[in-house]
């Protein structure tokens, strides 16, 4: 009795041990955010076991915890939903059902998860596009791209493109009457990557005479020249995004390569030929002074490093947005971006307000100081997170009146 008592006491003080990580003071629920980020390291350790013992990639057994929470497109009393394809894209597709008072708005939405993992139809996902389609009267059409590993960039672009691409066409926004005018690109994480770079390649192509309306960046990755901007010091083993996950999202997004995650752990993965770009990730010249904080600058070496080299992605601003030149970024839509304190990418996202509002392009930049990577998509569930409504609410409080 004695041991089993001991045993039990020892288990409970492991599992304690194992669930216990500190919390920033500021985020609200700390017991739910600590419960969430155990169980995001505990996918994450499961992957590097299965990975050891030869039985599955890391990233295709984190793919199957995301996998598990897939649900079938389900219409209700508000919204339509279909599951279909654009341009040879599959897409899940919101249609609002009560009666339209002239055209609508439409969404098109890029999921988050490192461009490795994720789904429109994963719960969280299904929920948020659910709601966006509900409470603006919007179509949303939700983009399944493909994911990496097995595919690389600029596969994820070009598929996210390509729908962005078909939708705008005037016949078919007619068939979904939709108002050519009120169309925007909105994404999370890696789908504000995509947002960013789908706004940034549009005018560049003579077959797309329509224009976006707005663009939504919600805590968007932009850019992997320097991964040891001030937020990914300070925010390194914030939840739920560490920076060695980060790390791997952008190796696993350029390359099968193992060695240039490696070279990116330690930022020693630039290109000679990244020099006359690394003047647009210099943070001690687009960070403000209270963000920059202790921090000196100092710049990444542009070693001419083999792994870097042999990833063009690195330096491509359909990969890395925050490296549009000038010239790139003046004329582009109107532009929501949110940020959080507690963030690897935070730097990424104020920096891309700080170079789009010198380009002249409208910024609002929304940022939460009591906020953690992803906090948006816990909308209902166990894990149901007040922050999440407040950040939505809050992005759609600007759709509302800028799309
Ligand atoms: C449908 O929309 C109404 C009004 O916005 C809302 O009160 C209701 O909860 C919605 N139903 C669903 C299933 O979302
Ligand atoms: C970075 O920006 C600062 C401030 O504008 C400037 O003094 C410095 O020369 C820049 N460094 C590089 C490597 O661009």
């Amino acid at each position: 009795m004695g041991n089993k008592l001991l045993c039990l006491g020892l288990l409970t003080a492991l599992l304690g041990y194992y669930i216990y990580s500190p919390i920033p003071e500021d985020v609200a629920q700390p017991g739910t955010v600590m419960l969430l980020s155990a169980l995001f390291r505990a996918q994450g350790h499961v992957s590097e076991v299965a990975e050891l013992l030869g039985l599955a990639s890391y990233m295709e057994t984190l793919r199957l915890f995301t996998v598990f929470t897939l649900v079938p497109p389900t219409s209700d009393e508000n919204v339509t939903v279909t599951d279909t394809e654009l341009s040879n894209v599959p897409v899940r597709l919101y249609l609002p059902r009560r009666a339209p008072g002239g055209l609508r708005r439409a969404v098109l939405f890029f999921h988050g998860g490192g461009w490795c993992l994720d789904d429109a139809g994963v719960h969280d996902y299904d929920h948020l596009t659910r709601r966006i389609s509900n409470e603006l009267d919007a179509v949303v059409v939700s983009v399944n791209y493909r994911l990496a590993p097995p595919h690389r960039f600029p596969a994820q672009f070009e598929d996210v493109y390509s729908v962005t691409k078909f939708f705008l066409q005037r016949q078919v926004l007619a068939q979904y009457g939709v108002d050519p005018a009120r169309v925007c690109v909105a994404g999370d994480s890696a789908g504000g990557n995509l947002a960013a770079a789908v706004a940034q390649q549009l005018p560049q192509d003579p077959e797309v005479k329509a224009k976006l309306k707005a663009q939504v960046l919600i805590y968007p990755a932009l850019q992997a020249l320097d991964l040891k901007l001030p937020s990914y010091l300070d925010n390194a083993e914030k939840p739920l995004l560490s920076r060695t996950l980060m790390v791997r999202f952008w190796s696993e997004y350029f390359s099968a390569e193992p060695t240039l995650r490696e070279a990116m752990a330690s930022n020693a993965h630039i290109p000679a030929e990244a020099g006359p770009l690394l003047q647009f990730v210099n943070w001690s010249r687009w960070l403000p002074a209270d963000v920059r904080g202790a921090h000196r600058y100092s710049s990444p070496a542009a070693g001419g490093t083999e792994p870097g080299r042999g990833s063009p992605g690195l330096l491509d601003p359909r990969a890395a947005p925050l490296l549009g030149s000038e010239a790139r970024l003046r004329g582009l839509p109107p532009a929501f971006v949110l940020t959080c304190q507690h963030d690897v990418l935070r730097d990424d996202g104020l920096m891309y307000a700080a170079r789009l509002r010198a380009a002249g392009v409208p910024v609002t930049h929304h940022h939460a100081t009591d906020a953690f990577h992803g906090a948006m998509t816990f909308l209902d569930g166990p894990f149901e997170l007040r922050l999440a409504h407040r950040l939505l609410s809050t992005t759609l409080g600007w759709l509302r009146d800028n799309l």
